[in-house]
């Protein structure tokens, strides 16, 4: 594979959404951020300048880092933040990813800006599994704040309070035309008044109206990447009058098939074929949220963009709109989610000698004298997994406190299974369930152990869809369901034949989700909802994955430039 050099300058510029201009934290000044390019097997180095005034670190979601935990980036897990004025060079090896995978940063809540698309095409002189497209987009589904959020977490981790939500979301970095503050007529108006525009003005004046717009050729096929980048929610998505044909997730391919719209996580990407079949037209592309933690807060706004068909005809006053289903629609949520397949016959591990059984809750807790609340009923939010809210260490990160030997910094007691077991989705959960411990608890896997991972919702305070990540493994979803788990039934309904290949699975409301993946790249991985309020409050535990005996199965060593803390 060839080796492409990239630089990130992280520092803060200034943009203009809802008529409201701030400064936001970037790289390179975009929002969002720079797409990197690359074919399986190639290897990136991306050099990293630290210009803000915060802490940043940078993670590949969806790259599995093969023995080199030390590039992986979660902040205080695998490696000390890059100070201000300093830098570090990250190495992503594409050994096993195809299709589109993103780029994050990975502290505090820098991600809702700092963001951006990683694509990784088939290898020289082989091909996608489907028709070549004519062309192909990343579709970046984000949103707008405005508030400063790296203030945000802090201040939900002091007062335990609910965070913030953002002001709108966006596409490719627009709210879209259902804003009245989009400026869109004056712009235009101008333009048209002056009869000067030349085609590049024009252009760029068209991508100041806060609309994201994409033009097509009628008959041609394409294919949109689409990354859900948003801190808190799950997104619906659709196009007007057109289906989308579902061909990729995660990095990995899916056997496809065909929607209306699709039901996407934060952290997850998914690859669709869009033909341009309809009559020329506008039509309008739309995100909105799909919550199922009724009664909690979230954004409720539906973020638009265009798709413009090249040609001579009426264009029409508004575009045809996109039908979303209802923001709690699970049933629209889980009839799209059960038909991810894998294209092939899976290497699924079909014994399995690891297995764990984690709970993922939302806790309120008693405050104590030293910590203010902010939650309802006077009281404080966390969250946990097996009754553990994961506290990230204050002075080092675990990759070096385990390489070095430092002790002090984590433990190895997370447990296999919750201390006790209850009617986990049942209505009205007893107070004694509510209190988790805090910690920072890792749980020690053998290499090429073969893992099964239970991960069982809640109803502890309030159920919710809880997208899980996976650092450094892509894993098999062999199964799901609402309610309890059940053993005793359940096992035998999996899918060890075709079942998807994710890095971030959504775990349904009130239900579970069983993963398998053979334990074979060791490092320190972490484990954790991708909704960032959740895992602010401690929704993530820690996996430590020993080496193996030969050299080719260990960690490779540390880079020299590896920040401090
Ligand atoms: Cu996309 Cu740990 O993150
Ligand atoms: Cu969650």
């Amino acid at each position: 594979g060839k080796i492409h050099h990239h630089k990130f300058v992280v520092k803060s510029a200034s943009f203009t959404r809802l008529c409201n201009t701030k400064e936001i934290l970037t790289v390179n000044g975009k929002f969002p951020g720079p797409t990197l390019e690359a074919y399986k097997g190639d290897e990136l180095i991306v050099t990293v300048y630290n210009r803000a005034k915060y802490n940043i670190t940078l993670h590949w979601h969806g790259a599995r880092q093969v023995r080199n935990p030390w590039s992986d980036g979660p902040e205080y897990i695998t490696q000390c933040p890059i100070q201000p004025g300093r830098r570090f060079n990250y190495k992503i090896t594409l050994t096993n990813e195809e299709g589109t995978i993103w780029w994050h940063a990975h502290s505090s809540w820098a991600r809702a800006t700092v963001h951006g698309a990683l694509i990784i095409y088939p290898k020289h002189g082989s091909h996608y599994p489907f028709p070549k497209p004519h062309a192909e987009f990343p579709i970046i589904l984000g949103e707008w704040w405005k508030k400063n959020v790296m203030k945000i977490p802090g201040d939900a981790n002091i007062t335990g309070g609910e965070p913030t939500l953002s002001a709108a979301f966006t596409i490719n970095g627009e709210p879209g035309y259902m804003y009245p503050c989009s400026k869109a007529g004056t712009c235009v108006w101008v333009c048209v008044c002056v009869c000067v525009c030349v085609y590049a003005s024009l252009r760029k004046i068209l991508a100041q109206t806060g609309t994201f717009k994409m033009m097509v050729e009628q008959g041609k096929t394409y294919l949109f990447r689409i990354i859900n980048a948003v801190l808190d929610e799950n997104l619906f998505f659709a196009i007007a009058k057109h289906k989308l044909t579902i061909v990729g997730k995660d990095g990995c391919y899916l056997k496809p098939f065909t929607s209306d719209y699709l039901m996407i996580t934060p952290g997850q990407t998914i690859d669709v074929l869009f033909e341009a079949n309809q009559p020329p037209s506008h039509y309008s592309m739309a995100s909105r949220a799909h919550s199922s933690a009724f009664g909690a807060g979230f954004d409720n706004t539906t973020a638009t963009a265009i798709v413009e068909y090249h040609g001579i005809y009426h264009t029409p006053k508004s575009p045809h709109l996109s039908p979303l289903p209802p923001y709690n629609g699970t049933q629209a949520s889980t009839d799209f989610t059960k038909q991810f397949r894998s294209p092939v016959k899976a290497p699924v591990p079909q014994k399995v000698d690891t297995h764990l059984f984690f709970t993922i809750s939302v806790n309120l807790l008693n405050c104590s004298t030293d910590k203010p609340c902010a939650g309802p009923f006077g009281k404080r939010f966390a969250a946990s997994m097996n009754n553990i809210s994961f506290v990230n260490p204050p002075s080092l990160d675990i990759l070096q406190a385990y390489y070095y030997g430092v002790a002090g910094v984590f433990e190895r007691n997370f447990p296999r299974k919750p201390p006790n077991e209850f009617n986990y989705t049942a209505e009205n959960l007893p107070a004694n369930l509510l209190t988790p411990s805090f910690g920072t608890e890792v749980r020690v896997l053998e290499y090429n152990a073969s893992v099964e991972i239970i991960l069982q919702g809640t109803n502890v305070l309030a159920a919710d869809n809880h997208p899980i990540h996976l650092h450094g493994y892509s894993f098999y979803v062999v199964g799901r369901g609402f309610g309890n788990f059940d053993p005793s039934k359940d096992p035998s309904r999996y899918n060890l034949v075709d079942p998807p290949e994710e890095t971030t699975v959504g775990v349904p409301h009130n239900g579970w989700a069983a993963i398998r993946f053979r334990a074979d790249n060791p490092g320190v991985w972490l484990l954790h909802c991708h909704i960032e309020r959740h895992v602010t409050w401690g929704m993530g535990m820690v996996f430590l994955v020993k080496n193996g005996v030969s050299p080719q199965a260990r960690i490779l060593k540390p880079p020299r430039d590896l920040p401090r803390c």
